[in-house]
């Protein structure tokens, strides 16, 4: 891009006062639902919630739980470099950084245990809060590698693990990951089913014997490529797509999670859907970045205050469609985002489970016309017969066409320890929980359910 004109200087302006107008009025909208005493609510919350967002992303460390396990060790190798011995966050907090003169910002790692579910099988560990007008940068030191090449710890922001605890996976289940670029979910997805994926007793259990499936899906070639690199990075590889491998409990898929035809019909326990989204604190770090660059944010330029609404409509709604076609009943999906919009959020659960209501009142009046024709046209083609040829048949009844079984969505309103109820959901927001940092992340889960009486 050249130097911008006055005029492109002068566009520029206009929308982004456009774009904060507009996300601050998606956040109106989000204060129009009760309150919680979460937050404080006496001050205008978007006063609170836009410093917050400036703020960088506070990272927590997600331990890797497969970097210590026995299962690597193959017959005749050595044992695990005894440098590296001792539990994985204790290896974590040990990282020795005073060689650098620093004081290790590993001792200021705190547990995050409190604020997970007591049965929550992944271990997370946070920093605190950086300060923007601070010059001080909790870093932390590379993962360490175990001597299969796995590391140790990967970073994401905490907030992120809610939507895959929401989720609810066990053993057995079979569960599609829509959307998955670059893998924070799929690996703490992962980390939840170690146990049943690996069987830390008998080191020649082979994958074929485990039935938990994990359908990790990304469209986008490059993001998957990365994608596929944080998963040999961090999962062993006999779990893991290879030429070699038929066993693999991990498929990887390049499917688009708009089409219908993606994915089949009732096929997973679980899916978790999250969404590509407007990501508005993503954006406002970009334009920050950039503007501190005396450049301007390109992307500002393709945005409108209709952005949103467009990508609830033309992905979102359409993969969480998709999404809950690909569940079996009694089958789960959480579905999640980044985004602040209510557009994005509350609104595109509300227009799927309308949806499903439509779809389900069309296909019965479909059933009924048919039925309806049959009995017109004496149609005995649904009647079961013996087979016998020559046995006379007793008088014939008009056909009765089947009535489509039909099916509901259940809209879950569990309370989480961190963030706040929305109208049909949670979210966490980094202003929430003393300013903790957090966020944005919304979830909620939905549960496929079969309609009494349909048939
Ligand atoms: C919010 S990101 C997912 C983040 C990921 N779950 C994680 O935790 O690392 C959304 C992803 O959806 C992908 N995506 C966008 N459109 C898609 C489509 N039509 N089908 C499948 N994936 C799509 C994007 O490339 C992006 O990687």
């Amino acid at each position: 891009m050249g130097k911008p004109t006055q005029k492109e200087k002068a566009r520029y302006q206009l929308l982004r006062q456009k774009l904060l107008d507009t996300y601050r009025g998606h956040f109106d909208d989000i204060l129009s639902k009760p309150p919680t005493a979460a937050v404080d609510q006496t001050q205008h919350r978007w006063e609170t919630l836009y410093p917050a967002l400036l703020k960088p992303t506070r990272h927590a460390v997600l331990l890797n739980t497969f970097h210590g396990e026995p299962y690597f060790q193959h017959p005749g190798e050595a044992p695990t470099n005894p440098r590296l011995g001792g539990s994985l966050d204790e290896r974590l907090r040990n990282f020795d950084l005073k060689s650098s003169g620093e004081v290790s910002p590993l001792e200021l790692l705190e547990d995050a245990g409190r604020w997970l579910p007591p049965s929550c099988p992944l271990q997370l560990y946070h920093l605190p809060q950086q300060q923007t007008d601070s010059s001080k940068e909790y870093l932390l030191p590379p993962p360490l590698k175990n001597l299969h090449g796995l590391k140790n710890y990967y970073c994401l922001d905490f907030a992120s693990v809610f939507p895959v605890l929401a989720l609810d996976v066990h053993p057995g289940h079979t569960i599609l990951d829509m959307t998955a670029a670059p893998g924070g979910k799929t690996l703490s997805l992962l980390n939840h089913l170690r146990s049943s994926l690996v069987p830390t007793t008998d080191t020649t259990a082979s994958a074929s014997t485990i039935k938990t499936r994990l359908h990790v899906n990304e469209i986008d070639f490059q993001r998957r490529k990365r994608l596929r690199v944080v998963l040999d990075e961090y999962v062993p590889a006999n779990l893991l797509p290879s030429t070699s491998s038929t066993n693999s409990i991990v498929q990887i898929t390049g499917k688009d999670a708009t089409e219908a035809s993606s994915f089949r019909a009732e096929t997973y326990d679980r899916i978790l859907l999250d969404a590509p989204c407007s990501s508005e604190r993503h954006v406002l770090h970009q334009l920050h970045k950039q503007e501190s660059a005396s450049n301007l944010h390109k992307d500002l330029l393709n945005w409108s205050p209709s952005s949103s609404e467009k990508i609830a409509k033309s992905l979102q709604l359409k993969m969480l469609t998709n999404a809950v076609q690909a569940l079996k009943f009694g089958g789960t999906v959480v579905y999640s985002t980044c985004s602040l919009s209510p557009h994005e959020n509350d609104d595109v659960i509300e227009n799927v489970v309308r949806l499903v209501d439509k779809q389900n009142r069309k296909r019965t009046k479909d059933a009924l016309r048919r039925r309806e024709a049959d009995r017109e046209s004496g149609d005995d083609s649904n009647i079961e017969k013996d087979g016998a040829e020559d046995v006379p048949h007793p008088p014939t009844k008009p056909a009765q066409t089947p009535l489509p079984e039909l099916w509901t969505l259940e809209i879950d309103h569990a309370s989480w320890s961190i963030g706040e109820p929305t109208k049909h959901g949670w979210m966490i927001l980094p202003d929430q929980q003393d300013n903790a940092g957090w966020g944005p992340i919304y979830f909620c889960k939905i549960t496929k359910k079969r309609k009494k009486g349909s048939r």
